[in-house]
């Protein structure tokens, strides 16, 4: 089973891919937690290239095909060998984020991205994705609150964030049994007990 999480940063979603994992373990599941862009010595370099902000050049294509090497990397050395010994497999960010930032987000055609990301998965989809939403103010929030310096994506700027969420919105309208929105402006145990809920019933846990 291959279960990604997805949202805008500062969304929470992080802690609550932690707590998934937790839970899972103590049921005895084997757990395999990948993050994106990363996972792979290859993977690791592209993330260092694509979030630092000395390269305000890169373009949209570029920045397109390289989140896209990287993630091919990360499915054809990590995810699909786990998928394919019977391990759960939790993505904190997946194929749903190029849609969104990409093609959303930065305009780039959705057709092209799609066929990128076919291609990058070889057709790999999470069978399911919690996309954990959080108003756009309280995101706002949380950038200017945060101690840590802006990476090169989260320097683009509340339009860009407003068009990705809305591609976020779309792709759970044309996915709904796949893709799941999350109201992620509620206490950290409530959502988790949410999601939960919606792993067990998937995975016939009692
Ligand atoms: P990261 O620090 O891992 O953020 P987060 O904790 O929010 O996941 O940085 C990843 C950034 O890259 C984040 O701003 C989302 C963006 N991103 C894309 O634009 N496209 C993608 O395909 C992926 C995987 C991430």
């Amino acid at each position: 089973m291959l279960i990604s999480f997805e949202g805008l940063d500062f969304s929470g979603k992080t802690t609550q891919i932690k707590l998934l994992v937790e839970k899972l373990q103590r049921h005895k599941f084997s757990v395999v937690l990948v993050r994106e862009p990363g996972g792979t010595a290859i993977s690791e370099k592209i993330r260092e290239i694509l979030l630092d902000k000395k390269y305000s050049e890169m373009t949209e294509i570029a920045e397109l095909l390289l989140f896209s090497a990287a993630r091919t990397q990360l499915v054809s050395e990590v995810i699909l060998p786990a998928v394919q010994s019977g391990k759960i497999v939790i993505c904190d960010r997946f194929v749903d984020s190029t849609t969104a930032y990409q093609g959303y987000g930065r305009g780039i055609n959705l057709d092209a991205v799609n066929q990128i990301n076919k291609l990058a998965t070889h057709s790999t989809m999470p069978d399911i994705t919690f996309f954990i939403d959080i108003p756009l103010t309280v995101i706002t929030q949380r950038l200017m609150d945060s101690n840590s310096s802006t990476d090169r994506m989260e320097a683009a700027g509340k339009t860009f964030f407003e068009k990705t969420r809305n591609g976020y919105i779309n792709i759970a309208k044309n996915e709904p049994n796949r893709f799941i929105i999350i109201d992620g402006n509620r206490d950290i145990d409530i959502i988790h007990e949410e999601v939960w809920n919606i792993v067990r019933s998937r995975l016939n846990i009692p």
